[in-house]
């Protein structure tokens, strides 16, 4: 294993989205209200540049709706700009085929630094 800094957490405020290189990997950085998570920029679908799309939300229905569609989770979606299948970033999980899931990279926050840890 081995810890990679990617920058402070300034470099990485809320609502943002980058892509970071470790050696040949890219790595979309994403801060969701606060949280940190770090998915490949690879799709898992034809392989397009994942962490390039979109971000925003999605239709949603439950309790909390009273089960009418309503446009909720704003900012833990990522859409692949290929072909527009959206992925939870919080999971990794796509949100409309279970076939398609991103591995998440631990990502943490020591002193105001950002660190991603990679296998060996
Ligand atoms: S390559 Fe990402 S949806 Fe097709």
């Amino acid at each position: 294993m081995a810890e990679h800094v990617i920058g402070t957490i300034a470099d990485f405020p809320v609502g943002s989205s980058t892509v970071v290189k470790i050696r040949t990997i890219e790595i979309g950085v994403f801060n969701v209200a606060g949280t940190l998570y770090a998915l490949p920029n690879i799709c898992p679908h034809q392989y397009g540049p994942l962490c390039t799309g979109g971000v925003n939300g999605t239709m949603v229905s439950g309790p909390d709706t009273d089960w009418q569609l309503e446009w909720g989770r704003e900012g833990e979606i990522l859409t692949c700009p290929w072909h527009g299948i959206e992925f939870d970033i919080t999971t990794g999980q796509a949100l409309a085929n279970p076939r398609f899931k991103v591995r998440q990279y631990p990502i943490s926050v020591v002193d105001d630094k950002v660190t991603i840890t990679l296998g060996s």
